[in-house]
């Protein structure tokens, strides 16, 4: 463990922990100065007399500007928003807009970013679900070969796929979507805060996320990055009044004024869960304190005991790649029994998931080697 790491881990997570929490790929675990700061403004609220408007504008901006630096972009290209389906709806209604066509997905994504595609299917846009390779991962060659089509309108991409964990290629995928003119959107709950992203070196149109799994921010707390060229292109589906120009010129309030803010604020839809937005900003600063590289190395030494075990079981298929490149944070594999292995593992204090058929264990910053040694020989008493 980096020293960095190790130091944000015991000032953040200063408890003893009661079982070992492999879950970060559902939700992540709360940063102490995450929780008491969304505590903090919550219990403020009546115990002084009232917050200046400026101090709330405060949080969003700050939050915004956190976000921004975790993805390389400006601030004024984020919206805040409460979950990932927010941005990827926001995407959907982007390409909606335009000229019918085509939106390729691989088999094998979250719903979450399927579905508002699928409901493009009703004004004649066409939903292609390319299939996954031999080992059941995404097949990057046939999506790219795909693109290629006259009438592909978007790519919509997990980061990281929830049940594989796959990491795409999205340097690869971006830059083909460029070259071709489609809108590439990125679905990158999976990703952030377990392994860095540049949004703008991987040419993304949007991306999506919400905070409470990798990022370890409060449920409900999310943003979508839209690159600036968009924003004059698209009006938002749904109006705001907080997206609006004159929005805090309360005294001309009542003219109705639709013109919209130059900026991604237009897309965030009016009053936000406050308290939510500054655990957010909390918890990607202490991130961006780490460095997600490092971080990511972190995780990358902790799947080491299981990957360690995995080798000397070859009967156990591991499902995520073996390649430290196309892997984030979580790591899968199917042994004989799977249901009875996850309750055994359950049994034993460990918390971790079954997706696809696969046990998937999603460690984060706050694990340690320790535990997942621990793990590794629980599976090995189980096999
Ligand atoms: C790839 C992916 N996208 C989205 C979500 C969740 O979407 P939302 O934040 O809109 O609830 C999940 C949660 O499991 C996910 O794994």
């Amino acid at each position: 463990m980096s020293d960095v790491v190790a130091c944000v881990h015991r000032r953040e997570y200063p408890e003893e922990p009661q079982a070992i929490f492999l879950n970060a790929a559902s939700w992540g675990l709360l940063p102490r100065s995450t929780a008491e700061a969304a505590a903090d403004l919550t219990l403020r609220r009546n115990r002084e007399r009232g917050f200046e408007e400026e101090e709330l504008g405060a949080i969003q901006r700050r939050c915004r500007g956190a976000v921004a630096s975790l993805l390389n972009v400006d601030p004024d290209e984020i919206a805040l928003a409460p979950n990932t389906s927010f941005g990827v709806n926001l995407a959907a209604a982007l390409v909606g807009r335009g000229e019918v066509g085509r939106v390729l997905v691989s088999q094998g994504e979250f719903p979450a970013n399927v579905l508002p595609w699928k409901a493009l299917e009703a004004r004649g846009f066409g939903l292609e679900i390319v299939p996954t390779g031999v080992d059941g991962l995404p097949d990057e060659r046939e999506i790219v070969r795909r693109l290629d089509g006259p009438d592909v309108r978007a790519l919509a991409v997990s980061a990281v796929q929830y049940a594989s964990g796959y990491y795409a290629d999205l340097p690869a995928l971006g830059d083909a979507c460029r070259q071709r003119g489609v809108l590439f959107c990125v679905d990158a709950i999976q990703a952030l805060g377990a392994a860095p992203i540049d949004a703008r070196a991987i040419h993304a149109d949007v991306l999506a996320a919400g905070g409470q799994k990798w990022l370890c921010a409060p449920w409900g707390s999310g943003f979508a990055y839209i690159r600036r060229e968009l924003h004059e292109r698209f009006d938002p589906p749904m109006v705001s009044w907080l997206g609006l120009e004159g929005a805090t010129r309360f005294g001309e309030a009542a003219r109705y004024d639709l013109t919209w803010l130059p900026d991604a604020r237009k897309f965030e839809l009016a009053t936000l869960g406050l308290q939510d937005y500054l655990g957010l900003a909390r918890s990607v600063e202490i991130f961006l304190e780490m460095g997600v590289a490092q971080v990511r190395r972190h995780i990358q030494d902790l799947h080491e005991p299981v990957l360690a075990w995995l080798d000397a079981h070859p009967e156990v298929r591991l499902v995520t790649p073996r390649d430290p490149e196309r892997r984030a944070g979580i790591l899968s594999f199917v042994p004989g029994s799977v249901e009875a292995v996850a309750a055994e593992l359950r049994a034993r204090g460990v918390v971790c998931g079954v997706r696809n058929g696969a046990i998937r264990l999603a460690p984060h910053f706050y694990n340690t080697r320790a535990e997942m040694e621990e793990v590794a020989s629980i599976l090995e008493t189980l096999h």
